[in-house]
């Protein structure tokens, strides 16, 4: 009888790539996923330690698994429970010791072990740990094949970041930085449009460092990599996520101008305008230098639509340079952004600091900011009305009769149609702009075609 894997994902896009890996890595022992932990023989948690609230999260649910696990032991059953990602690379040990309900701990580099671990912590009948970083590449190991994606899917080609900023854990959880050779991204690629994925978008912590060996065994940069992904037939869309500002190079800015498939957009993580917090921060560029960088990229693509993180409250942050953080948002007009009160992470520089700015001046601030913030997200939603885009349709939406894709500026857009379309790219005219979404209806052509 096959056995049933939930997997429940916290935190980034990678760790999403991951879980789908882990279950691909599962498959040939006979798990077929599960979607509640209820039923399941195994469930793997795969977490985030980025904020502290992100990795409590961790600690309460495995409390109530334990309850599960519990429960199915009286029954004469059992439950397998594992944990990975970032929180089990930062805090294993400590896990074993706090949840002895824990079987196996196991780490974001590798998770390719799975079956090993497992049978190990069947036989030992005991706790096992796997959190050392590899000398081999976890992709070395992973099954060339994977279940098929929706029409959206995720590709990791590089993992890890040797940036260091202060406030980060992403170095110690993810290790090094590592880039993947081309050739493998572009099998990857080549199996994920045969099975049907219309977008991809390419993963890193800092993808756009990639430099990921190409098949003329030079360094291939990320804009070079872009424009031979969008070579493959039945990709239409092509993405990136996360960039640093520093490595944000020439061919990148070029392939936003040339490429047709990659898509207007951009998630370029700022932090803050300040430049004093930002080098206390070690993030390598100054705000002028962010600023320079945002007309380069509309120079080549004036379309392109901007996205960022901001941390408020820094330690040490004052209020004149908390506003320098504000004159950096209304200067840009993001179309979007994220924006989160700095937490300190044990063992990062920044929790040492001193001068901590108090949560109440932290909430002040982030509510200062996400007023900027959301103002120029709607305006930039507003401008979107009465024009026709392309959008992705992605699944159903919640009211009977409604779908919800995406535009090419990662816009959430809802309309009605049948079920039938979702994967499927369709011609929508936009009608109204909220806060977080737009709404619009099918062009007829469009619907007449499908
Ligand atoms: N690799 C990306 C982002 C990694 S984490 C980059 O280079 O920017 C995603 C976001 O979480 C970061 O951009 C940052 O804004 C936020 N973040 C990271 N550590 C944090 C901390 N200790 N407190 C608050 N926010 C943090
Ligand atoms: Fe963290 Fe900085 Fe690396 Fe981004 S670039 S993952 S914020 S250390
Ligand atoms: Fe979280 Fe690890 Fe991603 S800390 S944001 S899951 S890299």
């Amino acid at each position: 009888m096959a056995k049933k894997l939930f997997v429940r994902t916290y935190g980034c896009q990678m760790n999403v790539y991951d879980s789908a890996r882990m279950a691909d890595v599962l498959a040939p022992l006979g798990y077929a996923q599960a979607d509640a932990p209820d039923g399941a023989d195994m469930v793997i948690l795969n977490t985030c330690h980025i904020r502290e609230k992100a990795s409590e999260k961790t600690f309460s649910e495995l409390g109530r698994l334990n309850l599960l696990k519990q429960e199915r032991r009286a029954a004469g059953g059992d439950l397998t429970i594992a944990v990975a990602g970032c929180v089990a690379q930062a805090e294993g040990a400590e896990i074993l010791a706090r949840a002895p309900y824990v079987d196996i701990v196991v780490g974001p580099q590798s998770y390719h072990r799975l079956p090993e671990l497992i049978a190990r912590a069947a036989r030992a009948g005991g706790q096992v740990l796997a959190t050392d970083f590899p000398a081999e590449p976890k992709f070395d190991h992973l099954p060339e094949d994977g279940a098929a994606p929706g029409p959206q899917a995720f590709l990791s080609v590089q993992e890890g970041c040797d940036k260091f900023c202060t406030f980060c854990v992403v170095p110690y959880t993810r290790g090094a930085e590592y880039s993947r050779p081309v050739a493998a991204i572009v099998a990857e690629a080549d199996r994920l449009a045969r099975q049907g994925a219309l977008e991809i978008t390419l993963l890193g912590q800092n993808v756009n460092a990639f430099h990921g060996e190409g098949p003329d065994g030079r360094a291939w940069g990320l804009g070079r990599l872009i424009r031979r992904i969008a070579e493959i037939d039945g990709i239409e869309r092509l993405r990136y996520t996360t960039s640093h500002p520093a490595d944000l190079d020439e061919a990148l800015i070029e392939a936003h101008r040339d490429v047709a498939r990659l898509m207007p957009f951009l998630h370029l993580p700022v932090q803050s305008g300040s430049d004093r917090i930002l080098a206390a921060m070690n993030r390598r560029h100054t705000a002028a230098d962010y600023l320079r960088s945002i007309d380069r990229l509309r120079r080549a693509r004036p379309d392109i639509a901007l996205s960022s993180d901001f941390i408020v409250g820094f330690p040490g942050e004052t209020e004149a340079e908390f506003a320098a953080t504000l004159d950096l948002a209304e200067r840009v007009g993001f179309a979007q952004a994220y924006s989160f009160k700095y937490s300190p992470r044990p063992g990062t520089p920044a929790a040492s600091m001193e001068d901590r700015v108090s949560e109440e001046e932290k909430a002040e601030r982030l509510e200062r900011l996400r007023e900027v913030l959301e103002r120029h997200r709607l305006a930039f939603n507003r401008r979107s009305v009465g024009r026709t885009v392309d959008v992705l349709v992605e699944r159903s939406g919640r009211k009977p009769g409604q779908l919800i894709g995406r535009t090419p500026y990662l816009q959430a857009i809802h309309f009605d149609g049948p079920a039938r379309l979702i994967g499927r790219i369709l011609s929508v005219e936009v009608d109204s702009a909220h806060g977080i979404s737009l709404g619009g209806h099918a062009a007829l052509a469009a619907e007449a075609a499908a």
